[in-house]
């Protein structure tokens, strides 16, 4: 949610924050800036549109220090003025995150100046003039204690050839070069370019030159933050042939549920020690991760007989949720950084949970308050819709709700085993543009399931509206006729997914239901009866028969190719879905 980036070194400052920028874009494509020290001036564009508006500038934006941003907006529309960076007498600085108390800030102290921008952000970098005593880091530290809210920010300032950088809440990572340094929102931006990164506890302030990188806690006091290798690399942002991220991380889910299972080996004895004495187990994130708690709760029902949750991040953190010290809060999120979720973990942590983060981004803030970490490894996710990311949480809770029942970490990887293959040849089906194209055409699509049919039918209903806007609700099937029927007509598509042979008469009476009322339907399937039954009455999709419990891994992913299909028939692009940034680090 907006992505920032600064360079100082002996190089061509504009041209690397530029290819930085692009490489953030999955984290806001409203609008998009660079500022660039030269010979002790700042100079800065910004344009509304994708980073590429910016490329035709760079030849003029000369200096080797600057600092650059990507936007999704919060205050303000999206426009050149609102964009970012946004400049006050010789500071010119970018921001992640919200000042909440930006209007009480801007009556008490800034009465009488004029702004440029609708933007929250705008507040900080006049703060930060009136402030400033010659003493970048501590005129920084002084306009921070004053904002409430949360905070990425670079700040560059005409009397200083280096990046002033400060930290709350927003996720920074400052990069270690050779006689340059960089700060990014996120791995990605820096894959290729640095070795070694090291992320800033929030309250940090950090002062980067080309020789060197000094951190300062919220005291001012020097601190020493751990230097870690960067994971990312250049060829994890190749589009490897594919038109677009969304196809080629589809493509990866195998990959990530190999690792995932493989990963979990390592941590199998911290998930089970955490797990000890536990009687109740909350499962929380948001969208997709959510999504994954929907099957993650039928798992530890199903297999461990304790009672389980899954909960909404934004909900759970403010509904006084009852957690005991015998809770286990299992909190999911692909990029580790969600607000919602991070602030759920921390509150379970406060009132004595056992907090287990299941996430794809290891140094993440989540990473850092969890008593374990289970790693999904899918490797870098660009496409704002969650695929691959998906489908390791599944594998990934699929093994805790073994490890709490008792199975060893082994014979789960025995029965995921076959499941690479399944999804190697299910990423290749070409039988499912003839739903794409039902969906592109619909009014509405409904999709229905029970038990973790119920979960993956969420899912799948998110991943649609997400990437090509066809109106899209997923419903448990045995709800259909308490509500949801008054929609169906010949306009709609309901796609019910039918993967359990004990539940599959009762979801083929729904499918019966939506058919006599001319609605039009399709059936992803394993049981053979089923896909006989409506082969001539609805759009089948059979998939191979496979582990009931694990065939979600197999369903999810024909969904995920009927979202990216269905957005391409509407020329919509699905790996940067209008209004939506892949990280949401605010509220
Ligand atoms: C998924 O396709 C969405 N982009 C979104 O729902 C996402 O899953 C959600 O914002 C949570 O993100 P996280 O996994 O990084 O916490």
């Amino acid at each position: 949610m907006c992505g920032i980036i600064g360079y100082t070194g002996g190089k061509a400052a504009a041209k690397i924050i530029y290819e930085g920028l692009k490489r953030l874009e999955y984290r806001g494509y409203d609008s998009a800036g660079i500022s660039v020290l030269c010979d002790s001036e700042i100079r800065t564009v910004k344009r509304l549109g994708r980073v590429s508006a910016l490329g035709g500038f760079l030849g003029k934006m000369h200096g080797s220090t600057g600092i650059g941003h990507t936007r999704w907006a919060t205050h303000g529309k999206p426009s050149d003025e609102n964009a970012h960076p946004h400049n006050s007498g010789m500071f010119s600085i970018v921001h992640n995150g919200i000042i909440e108390n930006y209007s009480q800030l801007k009556s008490e102290y800034l009465l009488g100046e004029s702004f440029l921008s609708d933007t929250d952000s705008e507040v900080i970098v006049k703060l930060l003039n009136k402030f400033y005593d010659g003493d970048l880091p501590s005129s920084l530290a002084r306009v921070c204690g004053l904002l409430r809210g949360s905070y990425a920010l670079a700040v560059i300032c005409a009397q200083f050839d280096g990046i002033a950088v400060a930290k709350r809440g927003s996720p920074v990572i400052i990069g270690y070069g050779e006689n340059e340094n960089f700060v990014a929102s996120d791995l990605p931006a820096l894959a290729g370019m640095c070795k070694n990164v090291a992320v800033l506890n929030d309250g940090d302030i950090a002062l980067l030159t080309a020789d060197g990188v000094a951190i300062f806690d919220e005291n001012l006091q020097g601190v020493i933050r751990e230097i870690l290798p960067n994971p990312a690399k250049p060829a994890d942002l190749e589009l490897s042939g594919c038109p677009h991220y969304m196809l080629k991380e589809i493509r990866e889910v195998p990959a990530a549920i190999e690792r995932t299972c493989q990963a979990y080996a390592y941590v199998e004895n911290s998930v089970k020690k955490a797990l000890a004495g536990v009687d109740r187990v909350i499962i929380t994130g948001c969208g997709t991760a959510y999504n994954s708690g929907l099957a993650a709760k039928r798992y530890i029902e199903s297999f461990a007989r304790i009672p389980a949750e899954a909960e909404i991040a934004g909900e759970f953190r403010y509904k006084n949720p009852v957690v005991t010290s015998r809770t286990a809060v299992i909190a999911v999120s692909q990029s580790g950084e969600t607000a919602d979720t991070v602030e759920a973990a921390e509150l379970a942590l406060s009132l004595g949970a056992k907090v287990i983060a299941v996430t794809n981004s290891p140094y993440s803030r989540l990473t850092r308050c969890a008593d374990v970490v289970v790693p999904v490894e899918a490797g870098c996710e660009i496409c704002v819709a969650a695929t691959k990311s998906y489908s390791g949480q599944i594998t990934a809770l699929y093994m805790i709700a073994r490890t709490l029942a008792g199975f060893s970490a082994q014979s789960s990887a025995d029965r995921i085993a076959p499941f690479p293959a399944l999804c190697a040849q299910t990423a290749e089906r070409e039988d499912i543009d003839g739903l794409a194209d039902m969906c592109a055409r619909s009014y509405g699509t409904y999709f229905l399931g029970r038990d973790t049919d119920y979960a993956v039918a969420q899912e799948g209903s998110l991943k649609l509206k997400e990437v090509s806007y066809v109106p899209s609700e997923g419903y448990p099937a045995g709800e259909l006729k308490h509500g949801t029927l008054a929609l169906i007509d010949i306009r709609t598509v309901s796609v019910f997914i039918i993967t359990r042979p004990d539940l599959a008469e009762k979801c083929s009476n729904a499918v019966e239901q939506v058919l006599s009322r001319k609605g039009k339907a399709a059936v992803i399937t394993n049981v053979t009866e089923v896909a006989e039954r409506f082969k001539d009455r609805a759009y089948v999709i059979e998939i191979p028969p496979c582990d009931e419990w694990l065939s979600p891994l197999v369903s999810s992913e024909v969904l995920q190719l009927l979202a990216y299909k269905t957005a391409l028939l509407l020329d919509r692009d699905p790996d940067k879905p209008r209004n939506l940034a892949k990280s949401v680090t605010v509220e």
